[in-house]
C-alpha cells in the first residue's frame, strides 16, 4: 500500500503515536488527525524525531465534517486507522451523551466522508470491554459481545455493529475490528508513552506515577477475587506489539471482504500484585500499596485467546511483562510529568 496515505485519527494519542512510528517503519505514509483533547502536539514531534520523517498533521475534530473532507481532498488516502475518541470509563457514566456524540457520531461522520471520497479500507480500535463479564476464559472472538457495563463500552459495541451493517450495504468496504486487551508499555526510546491527564484510571500509569514519586501509594481494588493471589487478573499487551497488530491489519485489508474481528492480547493474565512486583524489579523503586474495596464493574479475570490473529493476521505479541514494565519505566522516569514538563 506504499505511495498513498493512511489517515490515522487520534494519531497524537497513546496507541496512535506508537502506531504511527511502526507505520513509517513498515513503509506506510501516515497523515494524522487529532483534536488534541487528550494529547500534546509534542508527541508527534517526538514521533518525527524517532522516525526522521515529517508527519502531516491536522488539528481537527471528528465532528467537523468539512475539515474531514478537506483532508481527503488534500491527500490520496487509501485507508483509515481510527483511534480517535473518548475512553474514560467513569467519565462515560457521568457524560454519556458526550461519549455517544464523539465516539458514535464522530465515527459515522468519518465513515460518511470516506464513502463520499471512495475510501473503503478501515481499521477500528475496539476493546475487550465489548465482551462484558467473561462467560469463559480465554476469551475468543466468538464470546458473546454487547453486554457492556458502561456507556464507553456500549459506544464501542454500537460502532462495531454499525460497521458490520455498513459492510453489508457497501460491498467495497473492508473493515478490521481490533479488540484490544490492556495496552501498556512505551516505545524503547522512552520519548513517547502514555500521558493521562489528571489522576490515572488505569493500573500501569498509576503504578508508574507512584514509582516516580508523583503519588504516595497505589490502591489495589480488591484482594478477594478467585485468582492466584486474590487481585484482578488482566491480559497486558505491549503498546508496540499492539501497534504492529495494526500494521498486520492494514496488510490484511487487501485480502478480505466485509468485516473481520480480532483479539489483540498475549493470552496470559497477570494479577495486580504480579504487575506491582514486576514493576518494582524493572524500576528498582518501591511501589507502596494498600488493599481497598473492589471497584464497581471489575471482573476477576480477563484474558484473550489471541490465536485467530496469529492464524489470520500472522500477528503475535512478542514482548513480555518485564519488557512492558521496563519500557513504561524508561518513559516515566525520563518524563516524570509526561509531555508537559520534563
Ligand atoms: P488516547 O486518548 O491517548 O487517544 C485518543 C486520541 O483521540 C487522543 O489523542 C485525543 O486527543 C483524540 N480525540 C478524542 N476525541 C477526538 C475528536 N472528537 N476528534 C479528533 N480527535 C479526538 O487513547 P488511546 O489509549 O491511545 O486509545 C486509542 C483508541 O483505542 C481509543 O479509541 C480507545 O477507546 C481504544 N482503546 C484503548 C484502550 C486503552 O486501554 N488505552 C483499550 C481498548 C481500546
Ligand atoms: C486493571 C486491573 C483493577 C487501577 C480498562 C477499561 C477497558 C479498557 C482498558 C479501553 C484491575 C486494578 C486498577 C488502580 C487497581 N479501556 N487496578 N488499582 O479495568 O481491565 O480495563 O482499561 O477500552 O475498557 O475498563 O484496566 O488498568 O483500569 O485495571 O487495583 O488504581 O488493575 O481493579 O484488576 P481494566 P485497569
Amino acid at each position: 500500500m506504499s505511495g498513498k496515505h493512511v489517515l490515522v485519527t487520534g494519531g497524537a494519542g497513546y496507541i496512535g503515536s506508537h502506531t504511527v512510528v511502526e507505520m513509517v517503519t513498515a513503509g506506510f505514509s501516515p497523515v494524522v488527525l487529532d483534536n488534541l483533547s487528550n494529547a500534546c502536539p509534542e508527541s508527534l514531534k517526538r514521533v518525527e524525531a524517532i522516525t526522521g520523517t515529517t508527519i502531516p498533521f491536522y488539528s481537527a475534530d471528528l465532528l467537523d465534517k468539512p475539515a474531514l473532507q478537506a483532508i481527503f481532498d488534500k491527500h490520496d488516502i487509501e485507508a483509515v486507522v481510527h483511534f480517535a475518541g473518548l475512553k474514560a470509563v467513569g467519565e462515560s457514566v457521568a457524560k454519556p451523551l458526550s461519549y455517544y456524540k464523539v465516539n458514535v457520531g464522530g465515527t459515522t461522520n468519518l465513515l460518511e466522508v470516506m464513502i463520499e471520497k471512495g475510501v473503503y479500507n478501515f481499521v477500528f480500535s475496539s476493546s475487550a470491554t465489548v465482551y462484558g463479564e467473561p462467560q469463559f476464559l480465554p476469551i475468543t472472538e466468538s464470546h458473546p459481545a454487547g453486554a457492556c457495563i458502561n456507556p464507553y463500552g456500549r459506544t464501542k459495541y454500537v460502532i462495531e455493529e454499525i460497521l458490520k451493517d455498513l459492510s453489508i450495504a457497501e460491498k467495497n468496504l473492508r473493515v478490521v475490528l481490533l479488540r484490544y486487551f490492556n495496552p501498556i508499555g512505551a516505545h524503547k526510546s522512552g520519548t513517547i508513552g502514555e500521558d493521562p491527564s489528571g489522576i490515572p484510571n488505569n493500573l500501569l500509569p498509576y503504578v508508574s506515577q507512584v514509582a516516580v514519586g508523583r503519588r504516595p501509594e497505589l490502591s489495589v481494588y480488591g484482594s478477594d477475587y478467585d485468582t492466584v493471589d486474590g487481585t484482578g487478573v488482566r491480559d497486558y499487551v505491549h503498546v508496540v506489539d499492539l501497534a504492529l497488530g495494526h500494521i498486520a491489519a492494514l496488510k490484511k485489508l487487501k485480502d478480505i471482504s466485509g468485516c473481520k474481528v480480532y483479539n489483540l492480547g498475549t493470552g496470559t493474565g497477570y494479577s495486580v500484585l504480579q504487575v506491582v512486583e514486576a514493576f518494582e524489579k524493572a524500576s528498582g523503586k518501591k511501589v507502596p500499596y494498600k488493599i481497598v474495596d473492589r471497584r464497581a464493574g471489575d471482573s476477576a479475570s480477563v484474558y484473550a485467546d489471541p490465536s485467530l490473529a496469529e492464524k489470520e493476521l500472522g500477528w503475535k505479541a512478542e514482548r513480555g511483562l518485564t519488557e512492558m514494565c521496563e519500557d513504561c519505566w524508561r518513559w516515566q522516569s525520563q518524563n516524570p510529568q509526561g509531555f508537559k514538563k520534563d
